[in-house]
């Protein structure tokens, strides 16, 4: 389906003359989102009239045809015919082994210009971060202000993740390295800060004393796909909640910082990120659920189950739960809940703040009892907004009836203009130089302390997944994870 072409807002500041290196060029991220992100970026004229882009491939076909394959892509991804043929003339692609420098002499010369901005995006596995880095750095491409972008996932471990980042750090400084958490780029995600810190009314009640507990969920319909290489050594855990998720309770719990600096910005997602409590040995069995999706149904389709997808059996774990606390003044006794999960029934992402019961209620009898606490949704995707529930009385004479009702703000209605995808904003934050969005070395290290000691919890005491059926929302186990303490998950379908 082709998109509709609605206003975006005008830029911030322009974007300067760049060149960008897409290495991992005809991967499944630079197909489906890094070309037809820049292909609409193209379209509205935010990138300067010689710009290039680069695209890398080891070997295959010739540029003519991977140019041809691209154009195809993209509109099969939806991107307008005008807008491909707008995009196609500034990309072109180089065949070299990024991680061999003997073979970047042909790249070496393309990029002679010393008055553009130079990006290289390594849109590939992290194994290869490390001898791409160096390869880039012997052969003189990381001089001049280069700007190295790693996409996720950033190692498997904190060791690994500490090896690839002393590897870049030798060759480049922190200024110049560009960590990707796409959900950082998404629209809402951002507007966390404003309505935390531009609204006297939800500051104020940010904290334990009026918070009764926290629930991050990130719910996908998508199964395996094509990615059981990656997928089935990482699982739900290490490829969303060491990053995505843990990245929205950083930005959803985070002190004001004092200005609105990357670094002031990232100095206090860490300090969230080193105030969880840690989750190890025996407390994982009752703090995490882990689940694996069977044979079941999705919009009264069937569909398989994660061992038949994969082609065998496996323990990795398609679903996560975690109950989370907080060691710090603001968050002491608020549990956080998370759980994320695939082959769920529908696909949304939202972070569900359940704010504490009055001490005391004037309502007699039913009206009373009806009462309950106010609830505010901040929804990710899909339909991005923010619905508080508060309690209404029923229009009429007669008895006292109260009910809860919704005030909803949708973006889609406030606002005229069309939300940009993450990565749009994204890449043209590394092009401006502006790092806010990224993760910073601390932020990743830190985000793995937290998650290995899970990991070999789960190993130490056997804790293999549990079963649910496609298409429902979990296993029964993460509801008793949250429901054994007299909370229940917020499922959007059951709202008012
Ligand atoms: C990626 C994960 O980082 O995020 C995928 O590796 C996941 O497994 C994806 O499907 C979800 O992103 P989004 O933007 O579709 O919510």
């Amino acid at each position: 389906m082709v998109e509709r072409r609605l206003p975006v807002m005008p830029e911030r500041t322009p974007v300067p003359l760049f060149d960008l290196v897409l290495v991992g060029a005809t991967g499944d991220l630079a197909l489906r989102k890094l070309f037809p992100a820049l292909a609409r970026r193209a379209a509205e004229g935010v990138l300067p009239d010689g710009s290039r882009i680069t695209g890398v491939v080891r070997s295959g076909d010739s540029p003519e045809a991977l140019k041809e394959h691209l154009g195809t892509k993209l509109r099969e991804h939806g991107v307008a015919d005008e807008d491909v043929r707008r995009l196609l003339p500034i990309v072109e692609f180089v065949k070299a082994d990024i991680a061999d420098a003997a073979s970047l002499s042909g790249l070496a010369e393309r990029l002679d210009d010393p008055n553009r901005v130079r990006a290289f995006y390594l849109a590939t596995p992290p194994d290869r971060f490390i001898p791409a880095s160096r390869a880039l750095k012997s052969a003189g491409l990381l001089e001049g202000g280069t700007r190295l972008v790693l996409e996720k996932p950033l190692g498997q471990d904190l060791a690994s993740a500490r090896a690839i980042n002393e590897a870049v750090a030798a060759v480049l400084p922190e200024s110049q390295t560009y960590r990707i958490d796409h959900y950082l780029g998404k629209e809402t995600v951002q507007n966390l800060l404003v309505l935390r810190f531009a609204n006297t009314l939800f500051e104020r009640s940010w904290s334990e004393r009026d918070i009764d507990h926290v629930q991050i969920t990130v719910a996908e319909t998508v199964g395996l796909e094509a990615r059981a290489g990656y997928y089935d050594k990482i699982g739900a855990l290490r490829d969303m909640v060491q990053n995505h998720v843990l990245q929205l309770l950083c930005l959803f719990a985070i002190e004001p910082p004092n200005t609105l600096t990357a670094d002031a910005i990232r100095d206090e997602k860490v300090r969230v990120l080193r105030a969880l409590k840690p989750i190890s040995g025996l407390d994982v069995l009752q703090k995490t659920v882990r689940g694996q999706y069977i044979r079941g149904s999705l919009d009264g389709s069937p569909v398989p189950g994660y061992a038949e997808e994969l082609g065998r059996e496996s323990g990795t774990e398609t679903f996560v739960s975690l109950r989370c606390e907080l060691e710090t003044w603001r968050w002491a006794g608020v549990p956080i809940f998370l759980r994320t999960g695939k082959r769920m029934g529908s696909r949304y992402s939202e972070i569900v703040v359940t704010f504490r019961k009055l001490p005391h209620l004037i309502f007699p009898g039913q009206a009373g009892a009806a009462v309950e606490a106010n609830r505010l949704v901040i929804r990710l995707q899909p339909n991005d907004g923010l619905q508080l529930q508060m309690m209404m009385k029923v229009p009429g004479s007669g008895r006292l009836k109260l009910v809860p009702r919704v005030l909803d703000l949708r973006y889609d209605t406030a606002f005229d203009e069309r939300t940009p995808d993450a990565y749009e904003r994204l890449l043209t934050d590394v092009i401006r130089g502006d790092q806010t969005l990224f993760m910073r070395r601390d932020e990743v290290e830190t985000a793995w302390s937290f998650i290995d000691p899970i990991v070999e919890g789960w190993k130490e005491h056997y804790a293999t997944p549990h079963r649910y059926v496609a298409g429902t929302s979990g296993p029964a186990q993460a509801v008793a994870l949250i429901e054994r303490e007299g909370r229940s998950w917020s499922d959007p379908e059951l709202r008012v």
